[in-house]
């Protein structure tokens, strides 16, 4: 039905869809519902005694400053603090290479604003993070995709989507959202090359970089960058943007997340955000600070990868034990998602529409394709439900795909 308001939006209205995985958590907010749908941090591990104590000191001792407006980079002993622990990977950045956003999310948002001019490429991995196909929609980006497999991007299929002059390459190396893969350490290098030769800077996405349950530690594509140029002396001003998050170390409800990036990159950032919120809300970043300093979050996030690492093997077990053959998934050495890839003559919504019957939920995979395709593929998150629970969601899944088989 046509309203008085349709005319008035802007055009890039036009290309804004409410998040198919928002909608379809709205149906499994359900209490008998196991939803593997959300890329939800287990609540069980959010630190709430730590952060309750760290609000009363902040408000105790610091009361006036934490509820004052703050700078738009951000309070200055995270971002210390984030520098020192980017230092321990060989990098080269101080404060003025940080910014704090209000979660990652808000970062891609501003990095669309001050990149993309309408029609302007992205060079992407297929499937990739909707959040990002999101935000960089309302500027009128295309998309290329490029396709992954199970040591991620192919970056072998880079040389010829980048003569298409792309504006810059999106990249998720680590656990990616929604597969589930990690980019290879020889991807990892040819990717940086490629992105030097070209002239094209990498946004690097990595919300679960420490979330690995086994194998080994893979440099982010930054250090790899950092190393490239060869000025450790210099505070880094390479051709990678790094973004991480305190939402799956952390708590995602405070909303921090932060931004590397050469100095000017994050000069422009901020005039960006100053028009979107002016700064990250100081109380939470004081908080987090709080909670975080003194080697809490280390030990914190040994706790997590233990208690998601017994998940995600609760579930490649269920898996191999109900599943009907036919059905692939990946084996994601960390992170929150495993894929799934149904015969090609099936619809992942179909089984969906089963599963629900059933009281089990999972996200179908078509929309993380920016360009369409993954009608048969679909998303798995284990970090929320307990053991018991993913075995006997997935329980229910085998029997929604058999009876959608037939
Ligand atoms: C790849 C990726 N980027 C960004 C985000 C957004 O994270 P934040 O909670 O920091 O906004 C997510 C959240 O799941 C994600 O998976």
């Amino acid at each position: 039905m046509q309203t008085l308001w349709d005319h008035r939006y802007a055009h890039r209205i036009q290309r804004m869809g409410s998040s198919a995985v928002r909608e379809l958590l709205k149906l499994t907010e359900k209490p008998d519902l196991i939803s593997f749908g959300g890329g939800l941090p287990a609540p069980d591990v959010f630190p709430v005694d730590e952060i309750a104590d760290a609000c009363q000191r902040v408000l105790r001792d610091m009361g006036a400053r934490a509820l004052q407006y703050g700078t738009t980079e951000g309070y200055l002993p995270l971002r210390e603090m984030i520098a020192r622990h980017t230092r321990r990977y060989g990098i080269n950045v101080t404060p003025d290479n940080i910014l704090i956003t209000s979660g990652s999310q808000q970062a891609l948002d501003l990095l669309g604003k001050i990149f993309i001019n309408r029609g302007d490429r992205i060079l992407l991995e297929s499937p990739t993070y909707l959040g990002a196909i999101q935000a960089w929609n309302a500027y009128g980006a295309e998309y290329v995709p490029v396709a992954s497999d199970k040591n991620g991007m192919i970056t072998e299929a880079l040389d010829e989507r980048l003569r298409t002059g792309p504006k810059f390459i999106y990249v998720l190396p680590n656990f990616q959202n929604p597969t589930g893969v990690t980019l290879s350490l020889e991807r990892r290098h040819h990717l940086v090359e490629l992105a030097d030769r070209y002239g094209v800077p990498i946004i690097e996405d990595d919300p679960y970089g420490q979330l690995r349950y086994e194998g080994e530690h893979l440099p982010a594509v930054v250090v790899i960058d950092g190393e490239y140029r060869g000025s450790p002396e210099n505070p880094y001003s390479g051709n990678v943007i790094y973004l991480s998050t305190f939402s799956k170390t952390l708590a995602p409800g405070l909303r921090l997340a932060w931004v590397i990036a050469p100095q000017e990159v994050i000069r422009k950032l901020v005039q960006a955000k100053q028009g979107a919120d002016l700064h990250t809300a100081t109380f939470n970043q004081i908080v987090a600070y709080e909670v975080a300093k003194g080697g809490f979050l280390d030990r914190h996030v040994h706790m997590i990868r233990r208690i998601y690492k017994e998940r995600r093997d609760a579930m490649l077990a269920a898996m191999d034990s109900y599943f009907p053959p036919g059905i692939d998934w990946t084996q994601p050495q960390g992170g929150l998602f495993l894929w799934g890839t149904l015969p090609e003559d099936m619809r992942s919504a179909d089984v969906l529409e089963i599963a629900i019957k059933q009281k089990v939920a999972f996200v179908p995979g078509g929309p993380f394709y920016p360009c369409g395709g993954g009608h048969n593929t679909m998303r798995l998150n284990f970090s929320y439900a307990t053991p018991e629970t993913i075995r006997e969601g997935i329980l229910r899944m085998g029997k929604a795909i058999r009876q959608s088989m037939k």
